[in-house]
């Protein structure tokens, strides 16, 4: 191999390994497994422009915005309640509007939308049956919303 060749050939394969970095953004993993989490299982009609944005940085873009929280609460009615309880207070699933995780990822963003796609044990299964991802965030801002825990261990308003 010419010396250009081997440049050349040096140029091409750093071009390959560093694209999937240039683009890379967060990497969603599973609550209980750490493996990441296979996107391919998402519904149809979630990667909308809130989801892109929302795996650059690992913040839900929809925190706060009141329309979609309604929306979100409408899915956390159907999909959610009947084993968290209509207003998250826990029933055959744990409270989801205070300030105590069984997971402590799910006080931010990422870890919650991590419990969502992927699941966690028993009867906590992988929502990405019911819901696409942009759903999954709409619940997500709702959930915030109707927090009740302290302030100072709410991570998603750090991040
Ligand atoms: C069939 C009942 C069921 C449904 C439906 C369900 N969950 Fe759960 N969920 C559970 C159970 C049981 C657990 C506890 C699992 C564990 O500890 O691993 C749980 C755990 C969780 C956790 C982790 C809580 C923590 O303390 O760390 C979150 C977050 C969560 N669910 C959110 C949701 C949301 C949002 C929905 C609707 C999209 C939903 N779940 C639908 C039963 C359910």
């Amino acid at each position: 191999m010419t010396k250009i060749s081997k440049i050349m050939t040096g140029i091409s394969i750093g071009l390959v390994l560093a694209s999937p970095i240039a683009i890379a953004d967060i990497t969603l993993r599973n609550a209980i497994t750490g493996e990441t989490l296979d996107m391919s299982f998402a519904k149809k009609g979630g990667d909308t422009d809130a989801f892109k944005q929302f795996m650059k940085d690992g913040k839900n873009p929809y925190n706060d915005n009141k329309e979609i929280i309604e929306k979100g609460k409408s899915l956390y009615m159907t999909g959610c309640s009947g084993c968290h309880g209509h207003e998250a207070e826990g029933k055959l699933g744990p409270g989801l509007a205070d300030d105590y995780w069984t997971y402590p990822r799910n006080s931010t963003d990422q870890g919650l939308f991590e419990t969502l796609f992927g699941g966690a044990n028993g009867m906590m299964g992988p929502q990405y049956v019911n819901f696409n991802t942009d759903e999954m965030l709409q619940i997500m801002s709702f959930l915030r919303s109707i927090y009740t825990g302290d302030k100072s261990k709410a991570e998603w308003l750090k991040q």
